[in-house]
């Protein structure tokens, strides 16, 4: 296995140990160079002119296909922008175009709640007439009858790090007739991934976390390459369409997947993105997937042994596991926060998970068996319950 192990591109503070990449990834060396040369040179000295002579119009595709290669996708298939939400919601509504004589969208209780609020939104738009049903992750299989129009999944639980079958899932949905559709947010950059071999209609995905694209970073939208010309499109911005410069009144979508586009692209976020993949050329996400699971088994073994009062609640099993490992500890909050006071950066989801994001990039043996170290300590001596630990902020 070719290293992986980059922690010298990265600008991690000293003496931090980072474990939260599946929420935010951190900033590498030459990104703020990087994107001080767009404000200053090029949005500076430029001014207007940067929309061509800076290709900013083109950056969604040129860092689409930098995407499409970590994804397995075919170039020209994925295009960035906008929100992880948005680009979900544009993809359901393609997808349940496709399928607009089946009344059901079949999702699980593992989905993300965003995910959740947004096919809501969009039935409730629609209205009514059709419905989202939720099942437990392990009903998935036995719940994708004929009725079931679309399948909306998310590949890596947000929670737990539990991972679907992709190519299983799909290959199911597809022989029952059915149209899939995959969030990615906790797969890219991840986990390996496939596009092209899953065959699956659409998959959208976030690059702020696992990709290190900085906070708010834009998301991505990926639809199969023989669905791109016909696919539909709900949100018509003027970017979508054939030829914004027309200024035509009629709406006539892109036939490639710029027809996803929605409108003007956030070039300064989109500069320090395409600079943050780079990072990504030399990588084989195999390499990366391997010393993962590595990470990750010490991790759940030195835990197992050290903290009794901790249970897993990520899979045992690895095949089962994105590159996140959750614990269950009923003061899980406040042991989090005196984790951070010690410089070792996990995080909390309710009601009582501890997250750790593993990302081999810049995560090595050594972080881990610090942070069992300091764990074990918190929860024998209780250092957690502090007044200042126990304290919720609005962000966990
Ligand atoms: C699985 C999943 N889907 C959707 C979202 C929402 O993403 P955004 O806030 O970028 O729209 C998130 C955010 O973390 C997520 O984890």
């Amino acid at each position: 296995m070719d290293s992986v192990y980059k922690k010298s591109l990265f600008d991690i503070p000293d003496n931090v140990i980072y474990l939260d990449g599946n929420s935010l990834g951190p900033l590498q060396k030459g990104i703020s160079e990087a994107s001080e040369r767009v404000v200053k040179d090029e949005w500076g000295k430029k001014l207007i002119k940067g929309w061509n002579e800076e290709n900013w119009m083109r950056q969604p595709s040129i860092v689409g296909n930098k995407i499409a290669k970590i994804v397995g996708a075919t170039k020209n298939s994925i295009v960035a922008g906008d929100t992880l939400s948005i680009k979900l919601y544009q993809a359901l509504a393609a997808a349940i175009n496709m399928r607009k004589d089946r009344k059901i969208i079949l999702t699980d209780s593992g989905n993300f709640p965003s995910d959740l609020y947004i096919a809501h939104g969009l039935i409730e738009s629609l209205g009514n007439n059709f419905e989202l049903k939720v099942v437990k992750p392990e009903d998935l299989i036995t719940s994708i009858t004929s009725e079931v129009g679309v399948v909306m999944l998310t590949h890596v639980d947000y929670r737990t790090g539990r991972m679907h079958d992709l190519e299983k899932i799909t290959s199911c949905a597809q022989k029952n007739g059915s149209v899939m559709l995959w969030d990615l947010a906790h797969s890219a950059g991840a986990v390996p991934v496939n596009l092209k071999n899953c065959k699956c209609e659409f998959a959208v995905g976030c690059t702020y976390k696992f990709l290190n694209g900085g906070p708010g970073a834009p998301a991505f939208i990926y639809v199969r390459p023989d669905l791109i010309k016909s696919c539909y499109s709900i949100l018509r911005g003027w970017l979508g369409h054939k030829s914004p410069f027309d200024f035509d009144y009629n709406f006539k979508k892109a036939e490639t997947i710029d027809g996803m586009r929605v409108g003007t692209p956030p070039v300064v976020q989109m500069s320090i993105l395409e600079k943050a993949l780079e990072i990504w050329s030399d990588i084989d996400m195999r390499d990366v997937r391997e010393k993962s699971i590595q990470l990750s088994e010490l991790f759940i073994n030195n835990i197992e042994e050290k903290c009794p009062d901790v249970e897993l609640a990520s899979p045992r099993d690895p095949e089962n596991r994105g590159s996140q490992i959750s614990f269950f500890y009923n003061n899980g909050y406040a042991a989090i926060q005196a984790l951070i006071d010690k410089n070792i950066i996990g995080d909390f989801r309710a009601p009582n998970i501890m997250r750790f994001g593993i990302s081999p990039l810049y995560n090595n043996e050594n972080d881990i068996l610090q942070t069992v170290d300091s764990l074990e300590g918190i929860i024998k001596n209780k250092t957690w319950n502090q007044k200042k630990f126990l304290l919720k902020k609005p962000v966990t």
